[in-house]
């Protein structure tokens, strides 16, 4: 048998990130990474649960693996699918929950589930490989309970990390492909560490890194400062992107969903944050088919959406999770939560298409990430909006800041020429 392992991600930027802890942590301990699933003898699967469609896909790939590879290799289950699956499937060798990652070298030596010995689940002492963007979280946890929300149960209680551990991670972790540093929380704006609050951290990080790029996900309205607008408009390397997740545009839902905001107070941060800065991205999240949602609910979230213009929006039906609250409502029927999930995503294009239209002749600072599928002469990048952006040109490179102007849109997608490098 080899020590070579693979792993296959599921899920949000935090399963990503902790996709490399695991790497780090197996290549510190002389395991080396697989060219691929066949030349593997262990093989990780970080997965999600989310929603159901995120187990699914998860779960599909497993069962893709063979028979016979099941029993020749480790496979072992991580991530909050791993904390949430009632029935582990037997050919599994190990559950690893997201705080248990420390002691994965340990459960692949003794093949069995070690009690968390040394995780904690805090994992700012790894440096991890860094690509363009480094992945950087401040905070784990979630303490809001949403009541459709999974997530506090998988990820357990809100803790944030200090500011000093933080920067040295981002110190350690950073490397000369490094451009910009995302910094991640379930709840990132509720940051609390030492009496230190989220903008004392972002002007921490901007201080310490003033050649990178600052990102933040994910914002709660209810924890929302305008500090952090203003800090936008002062300073040019925190991106002016806010991911701002409404999830309902009706305050009976918004209520029954526990988000402790109003419609009305959704709008007032959009407008202040507009009124600030009238070129900042705005994007969301919404769910339909929420249970208890009526038809006048949901015109409500299409009234909203409407109002309100959205940059983007990642829109989804509900999933009924396990442990959750919502599950003892009244359930709106599948092909509901279905049919208005077709009649927002229709809604919430056109508006998509519109705003990208608008940036027809505009110049917009892109940071080059990679390649594109298509052309060597076309690269992928993303402007400070977090809008992605076709980048075309000779001798573009991977982590460079480009003006780029646009005079094309394919699809939903703005496609320019360099103006200038930066
Ligand atoms: N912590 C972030 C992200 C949570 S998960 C936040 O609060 O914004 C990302 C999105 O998944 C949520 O914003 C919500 O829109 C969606 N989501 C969460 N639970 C869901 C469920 N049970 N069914 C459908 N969508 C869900
Ligand atoms: Fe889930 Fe709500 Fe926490 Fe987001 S804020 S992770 S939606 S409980
Ligand atoms: Fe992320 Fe999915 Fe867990 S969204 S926090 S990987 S349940």
């Amino acid at each position: 048998m080899n020590n070579r392992f693979h792993i296959a991600t599921y899920g949000c930027q935090m399963n990503d990130y902790d996709s490399l802890i695991i790497e780090s942590i197996l290549l510190s301990e002389g395991y080396e990474r697989a060219s691929c699933i066949d030349d593997a003898s262990v093989i990780i699967v970080n997965g999600c649960s989310v929603r159901e469609h995120a187990e699914e896909r998860a779960m599909g790939f497993i069962n893709s693996v063979s028979v016979e590879s099941k029993k020749k290799k480790k496979i072992i289950l991580a991530g909050c699918l791993a904390r949430s699956l009632k029935d582990i499937p037997e050919f599994i060798d190990a559950a690893v929950s997201p705080t248990e990652y420390k002691d994965l070298p340990e459960i692949l030596k003794n093949n069995f589930n070690v009690l968390s010995l040394k995780s904690k689940g805090d994992y700012t002492d790894i440096s991890i490989n860094s690509g363009i963007t480094l992945l950087t979280p401040i905070s784990k946890g979630c303490d809001n309970f949403c009541s459709y929300c999974i997530v506090p149960y998988l990820r357990g209680r809100e803790e944030s990390f200090s500011s000093d551990s933080i920067l040295k991670q981002i110190k350690r972790s950073k490397n000369l492909l490094t451009r910009e540093i995302l910094l991640m929380g379930q709840n990132v704006n509720s940051y609390l560490s030492k009496g230190r609050v989220f903008t004392d951290i972002l002007s921490d990080v901007l201080n310490e890194f003033g050649d990178m790029r600052v990102r933040f996900i994910t914002s709660h309205p209810k924890d929302f400062s305008i500090k952090i607008i203003e800090m936008m408009a002062e300073n040019k390397n925190l991106c002016r992107h806010l991911h701002l997740p409404v999830q309902s545009g009706s305050d009976r839902i918004l209520s029954l969903m526990h988000r402790k905001y109003t419609a009305d107070d959704f709008r007032e941060i959009v407008r202040l944050a507009r009124k600030i800065l009238p070129d900042i991205t705005i994007t969301t999240d919404i769910m339909t088919g929420m249970p208890e949602e009526s038809e006048k609910d949901f015109e409500e979230t299409l009234n909203i959406v409407n109002e309100i213009q959205f940059d983007d929006a990642f829109m989804y039906k509900y999933s009924g999770r396990r442990f959750t609250l919502s599950r003892y409502f009244e359930s709106v029927s599948s092909e509901e939560g279905l049919s208005r999930l077709g009649r927002l995503i229709k809604v919430q294009q056109e508006i998509k298409k519109k705003k990208v239209l608008m940036l027809k002749g505009k110049t917009l600072e892109v940071l080059s990430e990679r390649e594109s599928k298509k052309s060597k002469s076309e690269f992928y990048g993303r402007d400070s909006g977090n809008r992605s952006v076709i980048i075309r040109g000779m001798n573009i490179q991977a982590g460079k800041l480009y003006n780029v102007k646009i005079n094309e849109i394919a699809g939903l997608t703005p496609l320019g020429d360099i103006a200038e490098e930066k």
